[in-house]
């Protein structure tokens, strides 16, 4: 493992002294490096004069930048500025709006390697999942492009003579995306690609935590939109804390909010978006299974579960936690896992060999420490791992072991299994037929992926069917991470519901209208009701 030293660059007055590692990053994607202030605020113009938001990178600890948010007037004023890009952006024919799309894709992925190394730098994933998260985006715009020809209504045969109905989709209004540090660039590339082709305008909140992230790619989205002549407003972005987002949830000009984040807040989301009457699509907790039949290719099965549970940390909503294994081959399949577990390179997710990160925050440390304390108090057996790194060379970061427990009890209300801890913790439970697994991934609150291995068409059967999985994603030989961007994504039950992404997603990113239209010259009523004195 080595960290590069930090190397004190900036020396102007007022200026901010940062490591090479990541000015270079930063001056890269036209962050001023040395800048003692960033403004958080974009509604066509950038500004910003509210409370300050540190970005701190979780490898070394080092400020990597000061960002200030918005004060309550400049919140106002970008929801305003959001209002007037909708009004201008919904009367755009949608293949041009696909145009746009078409023209940030190729933006984002001229500079998709060095924003990925900042998603690596400020989040603290490894360097080909930061790029592969840029990618994403990449990917989203694609689809976006392609929908923008074919998001289409439908015609309805009428029972009246002469008459048509059409069922129409039109642009919603202006779409808030409140997004989590987790995935500080996709996830707002889900919704920003979709809710544009759609028509929307779009207002970003993104995690405090991860404001670099959403100054860079609002800065590539900028420059295109002013480019096309069209008001920068149309990718809003506002960053700032609690008080930000509960404007912008609720606001009435906002009718759609896109929620990603914890399962306490999200209730609290969903209730605000509610009352107002508004749409939500919200995407909160995973506590994610994988189920291994005694037929599983191993060669197959032991990596993606060791990507699963340890990829990006463990911070993913769709990370691996619960892993179900066939008392059969559970002794194999354990020591197989565990023996990858010990090859594992930590470091600096920058490094090319990395492949655990740090944590996001210090905060992180303490709850998965905490979760490890409660596995060793109820007895649980750790395979492997349970405790933050000792190197001194780690010492700066969130670095902690990836750990493999067996708990004690298999009862999946037991809150070691009903609870997601967002950390590189993987709990086994042994089990001896498939609908015991089955009920044990279902048992739990949430609902969002879940992960079975078997060559057995039989199984395949019961896990996709009625009586299998009931998470939002059902996979088969596919861990319960990394989907594509093709499908709906999004899980049920407390994952909250909604779906982004691809499949028919779109769909809920426009307002819907049945109108009935009379071509004839009579007025006929349905049912065949009769009305006439
Ligand atoms: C998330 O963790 O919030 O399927 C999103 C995956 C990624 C997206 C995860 N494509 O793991």
């Amino acid at each position: 493992m080595m960290l590069l030293r930090h190397t004190v660059c900036g020396t102007l007055q007022g200026a901010r002294s940062l490591s090479t590692r990541a000015s270079a990053i930063l001056s890269s994607l036209d962050i001023p490096a040395g800048a003692a202030e960033l403004p958080g605020v974009y509604d066509g113009q950038w500004s910003g004069s509210g409370d300050v938001l540190e970005s701190v990178c979780p490898t070394t600890g080092e400020v990597l930048a000061r960002v200030r948010s918005a004060t309550p007037h400049e919140l106002h004023e970008a929801l305003g500025k959001s209002k007037e890009a909708y009004l201008h952006l919904r009367t755009v024919p949608a293949p041009k709006r696909g145009e746009l799309l078409r023209q940030i894709r190729e933006a984002l992925s001229a500079k998709r390697d060095v924003l990925g190394a900042l998603v690596s730098l400020e989040m603290g994933k490894i360097k080909t999942e930061g790029i592969g998260e840029v990618q994403e985006f990449v990917d989203i715009c694609d689809y976006a492009v392609g929908l923008s020809r074919m998001m289409n209504g439908r015609v309805v045969a009428s029972e009246r003579p002469g008459h048509t109905i059409l069922e129409v989709p039109n642009p919603i209004g202006v779409v808030g995306v409140l997004t989590a540090f987790n995935f500080p660039v996709a996830v707002y590339g889900w919704n920003f690609s979709l809710s544009v082709a759609a028509g929307n305008a779009n207002v970003w909140k993104p995690s405090p935590s991860t404001s670099l992230c959403s100054i860079a790619i609002t800065k590539i989205i900028a420059r295109v939109l002013e480019k096309n002549g069209l008001p920068g407003a149309i990718s809003t972005l506002i960053t700032g804390g609690k008080d930000v987002g509960e404007a912008i949830v609720a606001s009435q000009d906002v009718p759609l909010v896109s929620f990603t984040g914890s399962e306490a807040v999200g209730k609290v989301v969903g209730k605000a978006v509610q009352s107002k009457f508004g749409k939500s699509i919200l995407e909160l907790g995973g506590n994610n299974a994988s189920i291994i039949m005694p037929d599983a290719d191993m060669s197959l099965a032991v990596p993606a579960v060791f990507f699963g549970a340890i990829g990006t940390a463990g911070q993913r909503c769709t990370s691996t936690r619960r892993l179900y294994l066939h008392r059969a081959i559970a002794p194999k399949f354990l020591d197989a896992l565990q023996k990858l577990y010990a090859t594992i390179s930590v470091g600096d997710p920058l490094v090319d060999d990395t492949l655990l990160g740090p944590l996001h925050t210090r905060a992180a440390v303490g709850i998965y420490s905490d979760a490890v304390e409660r596995l060793r108090q109820s007895g649980a057996e750790i395979l492997i791992g349970g405790r933050k790194y000792d190197h001194a060379a780690l010492s700066q970061g969130n670095f902690v072991q990836p750990t493999i427990a067996v708990p004690r009890t298999t009862d999946p209300a037991d809150k070691i299994w009903s609870t997601e801890t967002f950390a590189p913790i993987l709990n086994v439970g042994l089990f001896d037929e498939l609908e015991q697994a089955i009920e044990w991934n279902n048992a739990v609150p949430q609902g969002l992926s879940s992960s079975l291995w078997t060559r057995d068409i039989r199984n395949v059967g019961k896990w996709i069917g009625p009586k299998g999985s009931d998470a939002g994603i059902v996979n088969v030989n596919v861990g319960t991470s990394g989907a594509e961007i093709g499908a709906a994504f999004g899980g049920n039950k407390s994952t909250g519901w909604g779906r982004e992404s691809g499949g028919d997603a779109w769909k809920q990113y426009v307002r819907w209208s049945a109108c009935t239209v009379n071509f004839s010259d009579a007025a006929p009523l349905a049912q065949g009701v009769n009305f006439s004195t």
